[in-house]
């Protein structure tokens, strides 16, 4: 549509309304709609601050904060009109505003402007959602710990490059990524300190002349304080890419787990079985029992990341203060945020519903000469060997089971001595995997007695 009556908001210094063209590419209504509570709380607070200073009536910021109420409302029922020639959130509820209390509405953008608005909406948005990512990894966390918990003597294998390398516990191994999801935590904590101070009243981008209070605001909206620079205000993103890339981090974190699941559960490793709630069948094969909720929790990932390198791009390059590249900031971030919390929610149902399959653990965990380790050690340890010479030993012994299809506890003591005489039958203590995985008592190792003390800090920790 193009409309030949030029724009309510700075109509003085135009004859004629935007191209279609213009209007489709510059408004922002489609998506920043999201932000219509943010919008509201920040007039609110804004309007209240403008009266206390008495740069406004109190009747006039009455009628303004009561009219945002009824503007709330409307679009939470459903029932607001949003009009893509009023471009943005910001001036579609302004107008909205205008058309319920009249004259009064037009004394709110006093002291402001659409680019602390914006900047305010935003990252009272962003917020929101470090708390919904703390919320989620917490759950997550937790269903970890009940694994961990039920499982923290369960021997499986543990693997470098994918191969057998020596065996662990299940315990030890949901630990694992219950600190990878902690740091993810910590990081989202981190940055939600970090972005909480206020933008409002940094105006267009030098501040402004009226004589506002911008701690009120800052204390209105849950900021700590206000920022200290109003150019900086008005062009800073930080707090987004900061929580696309902790939520990116945390996605590779998920991506990873899924990826285990997605093997763990295949009929070749029977490691975990997932729940129905959790799994989809096939339509032509009959036996299949998919893992879709883990593939597509490891794919989330990619838009994800996607999202922090495209709000990268968009924010490089751009000289202070607003530019209008930065309406680009928003819908990326709500497709990440709208993903992150999706798939913690997935991934923390799995984890609840799964269950391990502690003979299969227990067989894989002791095949593929997941000891040789502790054979090698015992060499040092009781023999006196050099370690690197341990080392040629239980090679060459490792070659000789496989030579004659057997694991390494299966060889005679005959045979153990072929490789070096001082060996007696108390090796073969070491050679099984509950030794094995006992004997791993460094702090943080793979012992269930280690695993449980990690289990006891991280509760204390999350509750
Ligand atoms: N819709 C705009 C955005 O998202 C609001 C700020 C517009 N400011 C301006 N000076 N045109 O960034």
């Amino acid at each position: 549509m193009t409309d030949t009556t030029s724009n309510k908001m700075w109509g003085g210094r135009f004859a004629a309304g935007p191209d279609a063209i213009m209007e489709a590419i510059n408004a922002s209504i489609s998506f920043d709609q999201r932000m219509a509570a943010q919008d509201i709380a920040g007039s609110r607070a804004h309007a209240a601050m403008l009266a206390a200073q008495n740069i406004i009536n109190d009747s006039d910021a009455d009628a303004i904060r009561e009219g945002l109420l009824t503007v709330l409302s409307e679009i939470e029922g459903g029932t607001f009109n949003y009009s893509t020639a009023l471009e943005d959130i910001h001036m579609n509820v302004e107008a909205r505003l205008k058309e319920i209390i009249g004259e009064p509405a037009g004394r709110l953008h006093t002291g402001r402007s659409r680019n602390d608005q914006v900047a305010t909406d935003f990252k009272l948005w962003v917020r929101d959602q470090f708390d919904a990512a703390e919320t989620g990894l917490l759950a997550l966390i937790k269903a970890l710990l009940g694994q961990a918990d039920a499982g923290a003597g369960w021997v499986m294998p543990g693997f470098t490059h994918l191969q057998t390398a020596q065996p662990v516990t299940w315990g030890h191994h949901m630990m694992a990524y219950v600190e990878m999801f902690g740091r993810d935590l910590s990081r989202m904590r981190d940055a939600r300190a970090r972005m909480n101070e206020s933008p409002l009243g940094a105006a267009a981008l030098a501040g402004t002349s009226f004589p506002i209070d911008r701690e009120m605001t800052a204390q209105a909206l849950g900021f700590d304080r206000p920022s200290a620079n109003s150019l900086d205000a008005v062009s800073d993103r930080d707090f987004a890419l900061e929580f696309l890339s902790a939520a990116s981090i945390c996605a590779m974190h998920l991506s990873r787990f899924a990826e285990e699941l997605v093997i763990w559960s295949s009929a070749q490793f029977r490691f975990v079985t997932l729940s129905d709630r959790f799994s989809t069948g096939s339509s032509i094969m009959p036996q299949k029992k998919n893992p879709d909720a883990a593939e597509l929790i490891r794919a989330k990932i990619g838009r994800i990341m996607g999202a922090n390198v495209a709000l990268m791009m968009v924010m490089k390059g751009l000289p202070l203060a607003y530019s209008k590249d930065m309406q680009e900031d928003k819908e990326q971030v709500f497709d990440a945020a709208d993903n992150l919390m999706l798939a913690l929610a997935a991934m923390e149902g799995m984890v609840k519903d799964m269950s391990a399959n502690c003979d299969s653990l227990a067989a894989a965990a002791g095949s593929g000469f997941s000891t040789a380790t502790d054979l090698a050690d015992w060499l040092v340890r009781v023999l006196g060997l050099p370690f690197r010479d341990a080392h040629h030993i239980t090679g060459s012994l490792v070659a000789l089971a496989e030579k004659q299809g057997c694991d390494l506890p299966d060889l005679t003591i005959e045979q153990m001595k072929s490789a070096h005489d001082g060996i007696t039958v108390d090796v073969f203590d070491v050679l099984g995997v509950e030794n094995s995985v006992n004997s791993r008592m460094s702090y943080g190792g793979t012992a269930p007695e280690q695993v449980r003390k990690q289990i006891a800090r991280w509760k204390g920790l999350v509750g």
